[in-house]
């Protein structure tokens, strides 16, 4: 079983002072800082472009795992991995050339991931999994921070925990949403190696000990 990466959601974060809040949670422990990228189309919410990612990846060593709620993200993949991505996920639902998409972002040297809605079967990744460096799970529908768990999220992690087993794959399984010491146990015993959580971390002034109740909750000794 792979390791438990914490990769903070800076959704959460001050915007006034993103550079400061990502220090923090470098310094809090994080092993990934999770960006979420929404353009007001393909989710009702607007956040961010690659320039002020590539103002904020100066400020970190850590990886920067980038994930795309837009349309036509074919057309900005390149951008973002010059902006500073190490991973990038791109959501099944939007985007009609997913195999090309990936590839894409494979030869612009990031690591390629797709993202899956709750309401999203799990068959629309089967001839795409090979390809794919980690699935992102989405455990809230997407486009806002501090939404409730979606329960069902745990048994799909499993089935495609199961899935992945059973072909050889090495694909890791991120999980984004209602990630919270109460929630994230069970995910990460069906199968998630990589938990995102935003408000469960950037909600408490105390981002270390955020980010050690969470890994003390993934524990599965
Ligand atoms: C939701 C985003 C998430 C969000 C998670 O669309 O993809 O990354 O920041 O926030 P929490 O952990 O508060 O549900
Ligand atoms: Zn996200």
């Amino acid at each position: 079983m792979p390791a438990i990466q914490v990769a903070p959601s800076i959704l959460s974060a001050d915007f006034s002072k993103l550079g400061e809040e990502i220090a923090a949670l470098e310094q809090a422990g994080a092993d990934i800082i999770h960006v979420d990228v929404m353009d007001g189309h393909f989710v009702p919410n607007l956040t961010m472009g690659p320039p002020i990612i590539a103002r904020l990846r100066k400020l970190s060593k850590l990886p920067f795992d980038v994930h795309l709620m837009i349309e036509e993200a074919e057309r900005w993949v390149v951008a973002y991995r010059e902006a500073g991505a190490d991973w990038i996920s791109v959501h099944v639902e939007a985007v009609p050339h997913l195999h090309r998409t990936l590839q894409l972002i494979r030869e612009s040297g990031a690591q390629p991931g797709v993202a899956v809605n709750p309401g999203t079967a799990l068959t629309s990744l089967e001839d795409i999994l090979p390809a794919c460096h980690h699935v992102l799970l989405m455990s809230v529908n997407p486009g806002f921070g501090g939404q409730k768990f979606i329960p069902e999220s745990t048994e799909k992690a499993r089935r495609l925990a199961g899935t992945i087993r059973e072909r050889g794959l090495a694909t890791l399984i991120e999980m984004d949403g209602g990630l919270d010491p109460t929630t994230v146990r069970e995910p990460v015993v069906a199968g998630v190696s990589v938990v995102v959580a935003g408000s469960a971390i950037l909600s408490r002034p105390d981002r270390k000990a955020a980010v050690g109740a969470l890994r003390a909750a993934c524990a599965t000794g």
